[in-house]
């Protein structure tokens, strides 16, 4: 449904009533509940099929909606909220009491997103005037499945399941946000995302650590995740013609995703020419994936992307999606 000031308010009262609206965020599409309705929060891992040990982030429109989740807000996140909300970055600090576990997984924190989105922020905005402190969202796809960046992918994945549909376009990032814990003594980076590990030491003074024995469980960081249904394997940069020509040879139906590797003449199958640019690589990562997906195809081939900084993220995300 176009995002109208009238469909805004509608979407409002159905989370208010318990129910399940999907929405747009700067990052991938939400499935949103009323987190602070356990009932509805349930709905949410009913829909996706997912696990209900797995914490979801709570939406907030407003910083001064941080207290309400959490029982701490340490120095560092203070900076990295003020540096990067609203904005592709969820921060996961230790819960208030009454947080519900159905939130926060059972575990002793809770992650907190500002997002960009204007039909995200009129969303939370309208929700809060009703006295809604946060919506509750993970990505609005089937648990396992590649993330939504369009309103058609949400009603490919979860059309039955959703009581609506905010369609606010293509999502401008197109992976999912950076996530930083501030649970124990130093800053964990748990998930890399649309915020660069450069972009989070310019603010902290040095770069996040990578996640230890004691960090809290994410499930975005399970090594298969974010996974097209076909099988889907990188290929070095080189080798993509050669290994398209080797199966293609045997007859085998294949899909290419490459940025720098040419289509060849005489290829018949799916080829998407991917951008050369990190941010705008990931924007389209998952419409491609979604794209070359197609029953029939037996596998998805993938360039694999340089070794910098820049394309950490785009990185995480393909090693999920590949075997
Ligand atoms: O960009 C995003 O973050 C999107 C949009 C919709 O905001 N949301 C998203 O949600 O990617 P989801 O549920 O697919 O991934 C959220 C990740 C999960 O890996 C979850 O385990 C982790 O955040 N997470 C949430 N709360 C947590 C907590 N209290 N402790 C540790 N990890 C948490
Ligand atoms: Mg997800």
């Amino acid at each position: 449904m176009a995002p109208t000031a009238a469909s805004v308010a509608l979407a409002t009262q159905r989370l208010h009533a318990g129910e399940l609206v999907a929405f747009p965020t700067e990052t991938v599409y939400g499935l949103g509940a009323d987190a602070g309705n356990p009932d509805a929060v349930h709905r949410i891992f009913a829909a996706k099929g997912r696990p209900s040990d797995h914490p979801v982030i709570v939406h907030i429109g407003n910083m001064a909606h941080v207290d309400r989740w959490a029982r701490e807000f340490p120095e560092g996140a203070r900076r990295l909220a003020s540096a990067f909300w609203p904005g592709p970055l969820t921060l996961i600090l230790p819960r208030a009491a009454h947080v519900d576990d159905a939130v926060t997984g059972g575990q002793d924190s809770v992650g907190l997103r500002m997002p960009s989105h204007p039909v995200a922020q009129q969303l939370l905005a309208a929700f809060a005037a009703l006295g809604g402190t946060g919506i509750a969202a993970p990505s609005a796809n089937r648990f396992g499945h590649v993330s939504p960046t369009t309103a058609q992918h949400v009603e490919d994945d979860l059309g039955d399941a959703v009581a609506m549909i905010l369609d606010g376009g293509a999502c401008a990032v197109g992976i999912e946000s950076t996530i930083v814990a501030f649970t124990g003594r130093e800053p964990v980076l748990l998930r890399p995302g649309g915020i660069g590990v450069v972009a989070l030491a310019g603010v902290l003074g040095r770069a996040p650590s990578a996640p230890g024995t004691d960090s809290p469980r994410a499930s975005g960081t399970l090594a298969s995740h974010y996974s097209p249904h076909a099988p889907t394997q990188l290929v070095a940069s080189g080798d993509v013609l050669q290994e398209v020509a080797r199966r293609t040879s045997r007859g085998e139906r294949v899909a290419v995703l490459a940025h720098t590797a040419v289509r060849p003449a005489g290829f018949t199958g799916a080829w998407v020419a991917a951008p050369v640019d990190a941010p705008r690589f990931a924007h389209v990562l998952y419409a491609s994936l979604r794209t070359l997906d197609t029953p029939g195809v037996q596998a998805i081939l993938i360039e694999a992307v340089p070794d910098e900084d820049a394309w950490l993220a785009v990185r995480d995300r393909l090693s999920r999606a590949t075997d």
